[in-house]
């Protein structure tokens, strides 16, 4: 699907650009970028994500971000404390993701820097991972899935960099296959992004669901004994 997209180089950032497009089309990762260090600051926009991940009072779960995509909400919980493993599985992707967080480590923005050393990228398919490939895979407490849904269309809630992902990547239709790995893996509970009025994955209810204004977050606990 990565025909007509290459890397380049635009304002010091590794970007995605479409070929021929303007460099002002080219869409890169930065955690430094203001309006998603606004969204850390903004505990009305993140309470979704924190909560269904299971932030409390002093308690900061580990997080398998199992499809990192730009990684926004990796670095979102990784600013609030939380450690985050990001898997990415698609090449230019994770060169992007890549080129972000070390840019966000040698950022003159200590909470940019904190949060940083808080992430931990792997190209890997989520998939193919089992406690043989990933030594640490026991004590993930949750798995969080934001996979690419068939439903996203160009509209003008997707933006930039979900449409230029969309338009790389494509829909991908594996959904049912992470969210039961995910609940094997899991210490705790998988968390799973859906757009508003998409249909659950799996064969049981969340349960939890966190709604906001156009997608929610689906809860599946997932204790361990
Ligand atoms: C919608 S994006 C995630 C966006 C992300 N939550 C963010 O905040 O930027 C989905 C990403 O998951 C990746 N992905 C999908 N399935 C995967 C898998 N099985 N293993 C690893 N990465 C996967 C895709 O390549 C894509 O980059």
């Amino acid at each position: 699907m990565s025909e007509g997209f290459h890397l380049v180089s635009v304002e010091e950032k590794l970007s995605l650009k479409r070929v021929g497009a303007a460099d002002s089309s080219a869409v890169a990762v930065d955690f430094t970028a203001p309006a998603l260090n606004y969204r850390v600051s903004s505990a009305v926009r993140q309470q979704g994500l924190s909560k269904a991940v299971g932030v409390k009072g002093s308690f900061r779960p580990s997080v398998l971000d199992a499809t990192a995509g730009f990684g926004k909400d990796a670095y979102l919980l990784a600013s609030q404390g939380c450690d985050v493993t990001m898997l990415e599985r698609d090449p230019l992707v994770f060169a992007l993701l890549k080129d972000g967080l070390m840019r966000g480590l040698a950022s003159q923005q200590s909470a940019v820097v904190d949060a940083c050393r808080r992430l931990a990228l792997i190209n890997r398919d989520f998939v193919e991972l089992n406690s043989d490939t990933f030594s640490g895979v026991g004590s993930v407490d949750v798995v969080y899935l934001d996979p690419m849904f068939p439903e996203s269309k160009k509209s003008a809630r997707v933006k930039k960099d979900m449409f230029a992902l969309q338009e790389l990547l494509g829909a991908a239709n594996d959904a049912e296959a992470l969210w039961s790995h995910a609940c094997a893996i899991a210490c705790r509970r998988v968390v799973v992004k859906r757009s508003k009025s998409a249909p659950t994955l799996g064969n049981r209810a969340p349960d939890i669901q966190y709604k906001g204004t156009s997608s929610r977050f689906d809860v599946y606990l997932t204790p361990k004994p």
